[in-house]
């Protein structure tokens, strides 16, 4: 019988998505005999059951464009807003996928979308997702579409500010995406030859940054390019943050969450400007004009690179492997040249971080790049 299979992007845009989606519809559709419809917008459109038709020729000429050609939100299908009220929207879900005859649906999001998955898997549906996030922050992978990419906008941006900062004779501190994990900072750094390379898993001083700023000078380089990683943060401030996220992981009653969540955001408000505090406390401490440059969201827009294209291609491709053999409630993750499938309840809830003894973390000591502490 032939299968029909939904698909959808969710999450934050990255470069990849509709490589993924060409992959996947290419397989199933043209290797299986499939039939394939796309919802549009996320999870939103999941819920409103707004769908396109994906047969024929909607999967030409997207392997090089940058987003997604479905569209995305950043919906939770447990706690879906709708009219100012969180509501459990899985039932509607389970409905729309029965009500338009699938079989499978497949799922293109980070870890907010591993976690929505495994909930409509537990209700019964069959779900596969595949890694999609700038951030490399997906449990189970080894890596995941949109990585590769928004790696070389960023050393190629801070290649760019090494010749600004060179000739002014200033510290320049750009700083890159990446949520809560370093990959991209460490990545780019490395790759574009940061002087200094700050990520939230190494908590920094000013001091310590300073110290590389002066040792720098005293061998006569008059400038330093600074790679800081927007979730990055100097001690004292790393110390108030884990506490209120502490605060909202032990909060017993949905009082105590709700209390402990608006302290939260209260934190992560009086820290967003964290780059622009270091650059003023560099000055101070080094006598050299400093500047900032935040990379933002063109480190997630525009056409994939090949590595990423290639990558998303085969996944998708395995992607749809995976349903023809009726492997469900899995990540189609990324492993060395391959693709295994990773039960979702391994991935869904979990952030891989950089550890501290990562190959680019000691790489980056060994040559002499600060990292802050
Ligand atoms: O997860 C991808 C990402 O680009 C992060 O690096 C960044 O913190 C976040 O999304 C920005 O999210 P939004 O698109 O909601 O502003």
């Amino acid at each position: 019988m032939t299968k029909r299979v939904g698909i959808l992007t969710a999450g934050g845009d990255a470069p990849g998505l509709n490589a993924v989606i060409r992959g996947f519809g290419k397989t199933a559709i043209w290797h299986y005999g499939m039939q394939l419809i796309g919802f549009l917008d996320g999870i939103k459109g999941l819920v409103e059951n707004r769908t396109i038709d994906l047969n024929g020729n909607a999967l030409s000429g997207i392997l090089t464009t940058g987003g997604t050609i479905l569209g995305t939100s950043r919906d939770k299908v447990h706690k879906y807003v709708r009219d100012g009220q969180a509501v459990d929207m899985v039932p509607t879900i389970v409905e729309n996928y029965h009500s338009d005859g699938l079989d499978a649906l497949v799922m293109l999001g980070g870890g907010g979308t591993a976690k929505n998955a495994k909930r409509l898997s537990d209700a019964g549906l069959n779900v596969i997702t595949l890694p999609k996030t700038i951030d490399n922050d997906i449990a189970g992978t080894d890596t995941s579409f949109g990585f590769a990419t928004a790696v070389e906008i960023a050393t190629d941006a801070i290649d760019r500010l090494h010749s600004t900062a060179h000739s002014h004779h200033r510290i320049i501190l750009a700083e890159l995406m990446g949520h809560r994990a370093g990959w991209l900072t460490l990545a780019a750094g490395l790759a574009g030859g940061a002087d200094v390379i700050l990520i939230p898993e190494i908590p920094y001083s000013v001091e310590a940054v300073a110290a590389k700023v002066h040792e720098r000078m005293e061998r006569g380089s008059t400038f330093s390019v600074i790679a800081v990683a927007e979730g990055a943060r100097d001690q004292n401030d790393k110390a108030d943050y884990d506490a209120a996220r502490l605060l909202v992981d032990k909060a017993g009653s949905s009082e105590a969450r709700r209390a402990a969540r608006a302290h939260l955001a209260n934190v992560e408000d009086s820290q967003r400007e964290h780059t622009f505090k270091l650059a003023r406390d560099l000055e101070t401490t080094t006598g050299l004009e400093s500047r900032v440059t935040i990379l933002g969201y063109v480190q997630r827009g525009g056409a994939p690179c090949s590595t990423d294209r290639l990558l998303a291609t085969r996944l998708g491709a395995t992607a749809a492997d995976l349903v023809m053999e009726e492997v469900f409630g899995v990540l189609v993750a990324a492993r060395g040249d391959g693709a295994e499938a990773v039960p979702l309840s391994q991935v869904a809830g979990k952030l891989k971080t950089v550890p501290l003894d990562h190959d680019w973390v000691q790489t980056a000591r060994k040559i002499g790049v600060g990292l802050g502490d």
